[in-house]
C-alpha cells in the first residue's frame, strides 16, 4: 500500500480497512502510485531542461569571448595591414632618393680622383709644403669617406629593397614565391631587434616557389624571428653574451620545411600547452601582446594548410617548424573567409 495513504488511514483509525473498503482503497492506491511516477517524471524532464539550458549558457558566453578575441584579433590584423601599407609607401618614395644620392657620391669618387690626379701632375713640385701636406691628407681620408658612404647607402637600398619586398602590397590569392627570399627581407626588416640580441646563421636550402599569401607568411616569420630574439635576451640579459638564430629552410617531398632556432629561454612545461592561447603571453607591457603565434597557427594551419609545430628545452632553447604545402591544396579554401576571423579551436600542437 502506498506509505501515503497507509498513513491517512492510520490516522482516521481505519487500519486495517474493511473488507468492503478494499476495491476502493486499491483505485485510491493505484491513483496514489501513479501520481508519484508522474511527479517523477516531471522532475527528471525540469532536471534535463535545466541541464540544457545550462550548456546553452556556457556554449553561449564561450561564443561571446570568442567572438571578443576575434574582434581584437581583426582590429590587430587591420592595424597591421595600415602599418604595411605604411612602410611599403615610405621604402617606395625612399628608393629613389637613395638610388641618386648613391649614384651622386659615386660621381663625386670619380671626381675626386681625377681632380686629385690632375692637382698633384700639374703643380706637384710647387705646392707649399703646408699646402702639400692639406691636399695629401685630403686625398689619404677623401676616398675612405665616399667608400664608406657608398656602404652606407647600399645598405638603405637593401633595407629600402627588403622592406618593399616584406610590405608586398597583400594579396589574398595564393601567388608562387621565393621562400628564402621572404625570410631573409623578413630578417632584414627585423634586424633592429636581432642585431643586439644574437648572431644569426642561415642555412638555405634550395626551394620550389611556395604559393602563398606572402604577407601573411613574412608576419609569420617576422614573430618566431622577434619571438627568438626576445628568448635570447631573456636567457642572456641586454649586456649578456650574444645568443645564437638558426633559420633553415628545405624541401621534404611537396613541402617546404622553416626552422627558426634560438638558444634563448626555452618554455616551461606548462606553458608549453598555452603558447597558442590568444593573448597568451610572458612578456611585459608593450613588449608583446600574445597574439603572434595565435596568428601564426591561423595563417600557417587554417590558411595555408600547413603545419606549425616546436620543440624547447626550459632553459636551454627552442625550434619552431612551418611547413607549408609547395602547391596550395585546391580546396575550398578561397571561399572561406579570412583565417583571421575563423579560428575554430586553437589546441597547441607539440611537434
Ligand atoms: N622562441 C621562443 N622561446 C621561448 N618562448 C617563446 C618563444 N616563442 C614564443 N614563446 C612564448 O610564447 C608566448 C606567446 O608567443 P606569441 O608570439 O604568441 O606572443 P608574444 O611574443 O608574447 O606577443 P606578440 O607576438 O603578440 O608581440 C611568448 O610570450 C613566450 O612566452
Ligand atoms: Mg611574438
Amino acid at each position: 500500500m502506498h506509505k501515503l495513504l497507509e498513513r491517512q488511514l492510520k490516522k482516521l483509525g481505519m487500519l486495517p480497512p474493511a473488507p468492503e473498503l478494499e476495491e476502493f482503497l486499491a483505485t485510491v492506491d493505484a491513483a496514489y502510485t501513479q501520481a508519484d511516477r508522474d511527479r517523477e517524471m516531471v522532475e527528471r524532464s525540469l532536471e534535463l531542461a535545466s541541464q540544457e539550458l545550462l550548456q546553452r549558457n556556457r556554449q553561449l558566453r564561450a561564443d561571446i569571448e570568442r567572438r571578443k578575441q576575434l574582434e581584437v584579433e581583426l582590429g590587430q590584423a587591420e592595424k597591421l595591414r595600415a602599418v604595411g601599407q605604411l612602410a611599403s609607401g615610405i621604402a617606395h618614395e625612399l628608393n629613389t632618393p637613395i638610388q641618386y644620392v648613391g649614384d651622386n657620391v659615386r660621381f663625386l669618387e670619380q671626381a675626386f680622383q681625377k681632380l686629385a690626379h690632375r692637382a698633384y701632375k700639374s703643380s706637384g713640385r710647387t705646392l707649399e709644403p703646408r699646402t702639400r701636406k692639406e691636399l695629401d691628407f685630403i686625398c689619404a681620408n677623401v676616398p675612405g669617406a665616399i667608400e664608406s658612404a657608398l656602404e652606407g647607402c647600399k645598405r638603405v637600398a637593401e633595407i629600402v629593397g627588403a622592406m618593399k619586398h616584406f610590405a608586398h602590397p597583400d594579396s589574398r590569392e595564393y601567388v608562387p614565391a621565393d621562400i628564402n627570399r621572404a625570410l631573409t627581407c623578413t630578417l632584414a626588416v627585423a634586424q633592429n631587434v636581432v642585431k643586439y640580441a644574437a648572431d644569426v646563421e642561415l642555412d638555405l636550402g634550395e626551394l620550389p616557389d611556395v604559393e602563398c599569401r606572402l604577407g601573411d607568411v613574412n608576419q609569420v616569420f617576422l614573430n618566431l624571428i622577434i619571438n627568438a630574439a626576445h628568448a635570447v635576451t631573456e636567457r642572456y640579459g641586454v649586456d649578456g653574451p650574444r645568443g645564437r638564430i638558426k633559420l633553415s629552410s628545405r624541401l621534404a617531398g611537396d613541402r617546404v620545411v622553416v626552422e627558426v632556432s634560438d638558444d634563448g629561454c626555452g618554455i616551461s612545461d606548462e606553458n608549453q600547452a598555452r603558447i597558442f592561447e590568444p593573448f597568451f603571453t610572458t612578456k611585459g607591457v608593450g613588449q608583446g601582446t600574445g597574439q603572434g603565434l595565435a596568428i601564426s597557427r591561423s595563417i600557417v594551419v587554417n590558411n595555408h594548410k600547413g603545419t606549425l609545430a616546436f620543440k624547447s628545452t626550459h632553459g636551454q632553447g627552442t625550434t619552431f617548424i612551418v611547413e607549408l604545402p609547395v602547391k596550395h591544396p585546391p580546396s575550398a579554401d578561397s571561399r572561406l573567409p579570412d583565417p583571421r576571423m575563423s579560428g575554430a579551436g586553437w589546441p597547441a600542437i607539440v611537434g
